[in-house]
């Protein structure tokens, strides 16, 4: 596995690679690899001739507020990670080369990008939407896969790939889940260990969801008062949203028709944690106590 920490350098080998007729993969990621990494990487492996993986924690899309720079990092132990999923090269660029002195363009999906994440975080989808602009100049990927977890993240990428003409094919990938539901973050770690019960609430509270949805239950302000019961009794649960969208355009819809995720952020303690599920999707959790504290 070779590390690129340059983006000529790393232009130049996608460069060669498709003269050859290979077949570009690449995972972009900002590190400290969990399973849900890795699952995206074994797609991206089946997906590609060459996969690459990118690892950069991508100022732009932080707010001054936020966990920059106490984002979790250690790319000794996900050089190792990735090595054994077989990728062939982590791109690891700096900021100097990423944002230049001098930088100022973005690039900015307009509607996708409004609700939900958008509004809480306004600053991140124009990081998001630039870093990966950039990510796939430098490796010029044929194919991109992206987690599912991050739905609004994943529909503002297609939505950008289309109206920009950019030419890569990417492909979401399921939710990577612990045996206790929670999903995978590289965040999970900020938990403490009084507040697993409270982190659990944002996936038992979808396998409600879930099972009132196969009952017949259609009307979104419903199953989202449910939602909203099952969190808020948690001691260190405080909802940023959940709602109910257009799994394409991420409106709001008062009534769930052919294409709905419930997207929920809360947050646990001083942990901001993201979930989802779309609607008529699998959802493999096995809660013995899902139902618990949901009536
Ligand atoms: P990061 O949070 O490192 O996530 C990298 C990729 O892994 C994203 O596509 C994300 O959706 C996916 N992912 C994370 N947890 C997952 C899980 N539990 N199951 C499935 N997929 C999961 O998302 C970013 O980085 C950044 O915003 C990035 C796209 C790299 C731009 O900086």
């Amino acid at each position: 596995m070779k590390i690129i920490d340059s983006i000529v350098e790393m232009q130049g080998v996608a460069d060669s690679l498709r003269g050859l007729g290979k077949r570009i993969a690449l995972v972009p990621t900002m590190g400290y690899f969990h399973e849900g990494h890795l699952n995206l990487m074994r797609i991206g492996r089946t997906l590609g001739d060459y996969l690459a993986v990118s690892l950069y924690v991508n100022p732009t899309q932080f707010a001054p507020t936020e966990d920059f720079e106490a984002y979790p990092r250690d790319f000794e132990r996900d050089r190792k990670m990735a090595e054994e999923v077989g990728v062939d090269a982590i791109f690891c660029p700096d900021s100097t080369q990423m944002y230049p002195e001098g930088y100022q363009t973005y690039v900015s999906v307009m509607e996708t990008t409004k609700n939900l994440c958008g509004r809480s975080r306004p600053h991140f989808f124009r990081g998001v939407t630039t870093v990966c602009t950039k990510l796939f100049h430098s490796v010029k990927p044929h194919v991109a896969v992206f987690g599912k977890k991050d739905y609004q993240q994943y529909v503002t990428i297609c939505r950008m790939v289309r109206d920009l003409d950019m030419g890569i094919e990417i492909v979401g990938a399921p939710i990577t889940r612990e045996p206790s539901g929670l999903a995978m973050s590289s965040r999970n770690v900020y938990l403490r260990p009084e507040e697993m019960e409270s982190a659990l609430s944002l996936s038992r509270s979808l396998v409600e969801a879930k099972g009132m949805y196969e009952k017949g239950e259609r009307e979104s302000r419903v199953i989202l008062d449910r939602v909203r019961g099952i969190i808020e009794r948690h001691p260190h649960a405080k909802i940023d949203y959940a709602q109910i969208c257009h799994a394409a355009t991420m409106d709001d819809i008062p009534v769930i028709g052919e294409q709905a995720v419930l997207a929920l952020a809360v947050w646990v303690g001083k942990t901001r944690l993201i979930d989802n599920h779309v609607f008529g999707e699998p959802l493999d959790i096995d809660h013995e106590d899902s139902n618990r504290g949901g009536r």
